[in-house]
């Protein structure tokens, strides 16, 4: 894979003007852009079509989550937006998971991927326990990413400490797409990083790069600068 489409910025904003603005910036930067909870809201399938239009691949990370009726209707409904990839929860459980790839079959889309999250890396044990779910945060990571491959999903959305549990528990077929990436320490909310390099060593298909990119005074630049750490870390 090109190091260029091993990149994803994610483009975590309501405003629609700032998101085309990057979208044009970052065209041919990198490999793809991600969309989430927060654009979609605000700017709905029209906004997800305006940015598409500036030409770099899309991410719809919605990360869906309702009874499988439901969301087979939500994937069909997304997969009239010129998407490349779409999340869903894995703990929606395999029937939900299920619809969800039944329905993608039935849209006649099969190289939209879907990719599952596990468990938000921003719970840890203790709320698991209040949760009434207590247990240790890998080995729940663990079988619900063995559940949404089980279930017709083509890959996970894990955080940076989970990827080489993953890529040696289930091989080198599942696509993993890790966020939480920073090139230098940063203060800000991201609790568990990495760099690229270790990344991309662990087995990590694609990365989700957001404000190293975003808030950088020159955003082009900064993409640029990773994917020169990629292609080295792709020749190592
Ligand atoms: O700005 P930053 O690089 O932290 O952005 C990371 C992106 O990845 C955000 O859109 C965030 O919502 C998303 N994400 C994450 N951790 C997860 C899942 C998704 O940071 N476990």
């Amino acid at each position: 894979m090109p190091a260029r489409d091993r990149l994803i910025c994610a483009l975590d904003t309501p405003s629609l003007e700032r998101a085309v603005a990057l979208a044009h910036d970052l065209a041919g930067a990198v490999g793809a852009l991600k969309l989430g909870l927060e654009f979609f809201t605000a700017q709905g399938p029209a906004g997800v079509r305006r940015v598409a239009a500036c030409g770099l691949p899309l991410f719809l990370d919605l990360k869906l989550h309702d009874i499988p009726n439901t969301v087979a209707g939500a994937v069909r409904a997304a997969l009239e937006l010129p998407v490349a990839m779409l999340t869903l929860h894995a703990q929606g459980g395999a029937a939900m998971l299920e619809a969800a790839a039944e329905a993608r079959a039935a849209a006649g889309r099969p190289e939209v991927r879907l990719l599952a999250v596990t468990l938000l890396t921003s719970l840890d044990e203790a709320d698991l326990a209040r949760m009434g779910a207590p247990g240790r945060v890998e080995e729940r990571v663990a079988r619900l990413a063995e559940l949404a491959l089980r279930s017709g999903i083509d890959g996970l959305v894990c955080s940076p400490g989970e990827v080489a549990m993953l890529r040696a528990r289930f091989g080198p077929k599942p696509l993993l797409v890790v966020p939480g990436i920073r090139p230098q320490p940063q203060a800000d909310d991201q609790k568990r990083t990495a760099t690229p390099e270790a990344v991309l060593a662990a087995g990590a298909d694609r990365l989700v790069v957001g404000r190293p990119i975003t808030r950088a005074r020159d955003p082009r630049a900064a993409a640029e600068a990773l994917l020169a750490v990629l292609e080295g870390g792709q020749k190592r």
